[in-house]
C-alpha cells in the first residue's frame, strides 16, 4: 500500500443538511487526512468541468444543476490507499445499494443526489486535485 492523496466533494445535500462534521468523522476514523478543504459555491462552467467526462449523459444537465444548487465542501484526503478507502466509506453510487454504514447508505436518498463524490483512480485524483487547489495550499501534517 502506498500513501495516496483523493478528492472528496461533499454535495449540496449533505451540505444542506448540515453533515459535513460528520462525514468528516468518518474520514478521521478510517485513519485519512484532510490536507487541504475549502467552501464553494460552483460556478455553471465549474461543475461542467468537473464532469466534462460524463458529457454526453443523459444525466449531465441534472447533475451539474444539482452540483450548483448550493455550497461543496472539497477536500483532500491523504493516507495509506486513500483512493480506495474513500470509495469504500463512500458506498455505492446509487444509495440503495450502498453497504450499511457508508456514507451514502447514511446521508444519501437517491444516485442523482448522493452526498459526495471521491476521486476513482490516481490519474483523476491527481487531476481533480490540481482542478480545485494549488500545489501550495496542501498542508500534509509535519507532526
Ligand atoms: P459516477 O462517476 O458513475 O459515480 P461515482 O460518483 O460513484 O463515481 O457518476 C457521477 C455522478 O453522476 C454520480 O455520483 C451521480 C450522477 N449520476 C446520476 O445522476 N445518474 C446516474 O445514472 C449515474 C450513473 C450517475
Amino acid at each position: 500500500m502506498a500513501v495516496e492523496r483523493t478528492i472528496s466533494i461533499i454535495k449540496p445535500d449533505a451540505v444542506a443538511k448540515n453533515v459535513i462534521g460528520a462525514i468528516y468523522s468518518r474520514f478521521e476514523q478510517a485513519g485519512l487526512q484532510i490536507v487541504a478543504a475549502k467552501m464553494l459555491h460552483l460556478s455553471r462552467e465549474q461543475a461542467e468541468g468537473f464532469y466534462a467526462v460524463h458529457r454526453e449523459r443523459g444525466f449531465f444537465n441534472d447533475l451539474v444543476g444539482f452540483m450548483i444548487s448550493g455550497p461543496v465542501m472539497v477536500q483532500v484526503l491523504e493516507g495509506e490507499d486513500a483512493i480506495l478507502k474513500n470509495r469504500e466509506i463512500m458506498g455505492a453510487t446509487n444509495p440503495k445499494d450502498a453497504a450499511p454504514g457508508t456514507i451514502r447508505a447514511d446521508f444519501a436518498v437517491s444516485i442523482d443526489e448522493n452526498a459526495v463524490h471521491g476521486s476513482d483512480s490516481p490519474e483523476t485524483a491527481a487531476q481533480e486535485i490540481a482542478y480545485f487547489f494549488q500545489p501550495n495550499e496542501l498542508c500534509p501534517r509535519t507532526r
